[in-house]
């Protein structure tokens, strides 16, 4: 590992500089410093990023893969990551010794990580282990911060993501009789109901609620299985069952494929249902002539109907927006970040604190030795 380039953004170049960059000069640039870098660094992509920024990256993959490729990604010095936050801290904690992961845009968050604040998580949890005892394994999505996953590896929890969700609950309630998950109720409520848990086995924590305790009074109950978490993915519950029943009365051959993120009726309703690295697996798979409808960010059902021009690929819902946040990541900063890395500067290192690195290291890799396991999880929610 070179010894020039330290954390050091003295003498970096200001972002300024790469605003208003014509498209063209900035992809030529791009191309430019990626050589440049070469092996030192590697870029990993999510399905969601936009197609000029996913054109340069070395590896793509929803969130299981590529907390596994950011794992065992020995060489690389520098890992670029064009996704979120929560993405680019996990990568941090799995990342080995000597190397930097870096997001372009700090700005990338995600909102659905936003609502589940280590603090409410804490208070959410004493409430319950008052009443529940040591019978609640904590159990968090991907999409939370590195403190969240640092509170479940410390209580024999695990992460999950929507690639393993199924096979996740199921190591879960081997060991203990409940669940508590978050942050993405939807995610936790149509997995676990395709795995055969009743929708009055599950409760909701209203964290918003000023009086918790009598507010959230059936998480309390003894036939309470799964405690589900209030959050949900802006993006992904404006699909609605009614678009669904729309797109099937104009195209009675459509096949409906969403993200686990939508909600549940969504979800009841659509022939398939899985995560970005199995919603391309099944169009992929499909002849030459099917006609799709997707419930999911609009990069991706846009990249895939022009990488299968012989398929018939629309969004499920017309005019939907991008996942704010994932674009934030764009050709400009990417740009500026892989620029001034050649040039001996980081700019945006993210750095898990050492007190949160270690249980959320846990977490995490408790559940890559879970593996990925999108067959199961993916069975168990389809629909045919
Ligand atoms: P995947 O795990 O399916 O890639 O989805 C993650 C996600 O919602 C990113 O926002
Ligand atoms: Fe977060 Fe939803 Fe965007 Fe994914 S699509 S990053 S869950 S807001």
């Amino acid at each position: 590992m070179s010894a020039i380039l330290m954390p050091d953004t003295r003498g970096a170049r200001p972002f300024g500089e790469y605003a208003a960059l014509a498209a063209d000069e900035i992809r030529e640039r791009t191309f430019a410093a990626k050589r440049a870098l070469g092996t030192r660094a590697v870029i990993l992509g999510h399905h969601y990023q936009r197609e000029s920024v996913i054109e340069f990256a070395d590896f793509r993959g929803d969130s299981f893969k590529l907390a596994q490729l950011a794992a065992n990604r020995e060489g690389a010095e520098f890992i670029v990551f064009c996704g979120v936050h929560f993405m680019a801290e996990s990568a941090d904690v799995l990342r080995r010794d000597g190397q930097t992961v870096i997001l372009p845009d700090v700005k990338a968050g995600c909102s659905m990580a936003d609502m589940a604040g280590i603090e409410d998580v804490e208070d959410a949890w004493e409430h319950l282990a008052r009443i529940h005892g040591d019978t609640i394994t904590p159990v968090t999505y991907m999409n939370s911060t590195a403190a969240l996953k640092a509170f479940c590896g410390e209580r024999g929890g695990v992460v999950c993501t929507s690639s393993n969700a199924a096979s996740v609950l199921e190591w879960a309630w081997a060991r203990r009789r409940r669940v508590f998950f978050f942050p993405d109720q939807h995610l936790g409520r149509n997995t676990a109901f395709a795995m055969g848990v009743p929708l009055d086995a599950m409760a909701e924590w209203d964290w918003r609620a000023t009086d918790p305790a009598r507010v959230n009074e059936r998480c309390f109950a003894d036939e309470a299985r799964i405690i589900l978490w209030r959050g949900f993915c802006s993006v992904h519950t404006k699909f609605t069952k009614r678009q669904i029943d729309e797109v099937r009365a104009a195209d009675p051959g459509v096949r409906v494929l969403v993200h686990p993120e939508c909600p549940f009726d969504v979800v009841r309703s659509a022939d398939r249902v899985g995560s970005t690295e199995f919603i391309i697996d099944q169009v992929r798979g499909a002849a030459p002539g099917t006609h799709w409808a997707i419930g999911t960010e609009v990069n991706l059902v846009h990249r895939l109907s022009l990488d299968y021009p012989e398929q018939n690929i629309h969004s499920l819902q017309k005019n939907v927006c991008p996942c704010a946040t994932m674009n934030r990541i764009d050709p400009a900063h990417l740009l500026w970040t892989l620029e001034n890395l050649s040039e001996g500067h980081v700019v945006n290192p993210i750095r898990v604190s050492e007190a949160v690195r270690q249980g959320a290291r846990v977490a995490l890799e408790r559940m890559l030795s879970l593996g990925g396991s999108g067959a199961l999880a993916s069975a168990a929610l389809a629909r045919d």
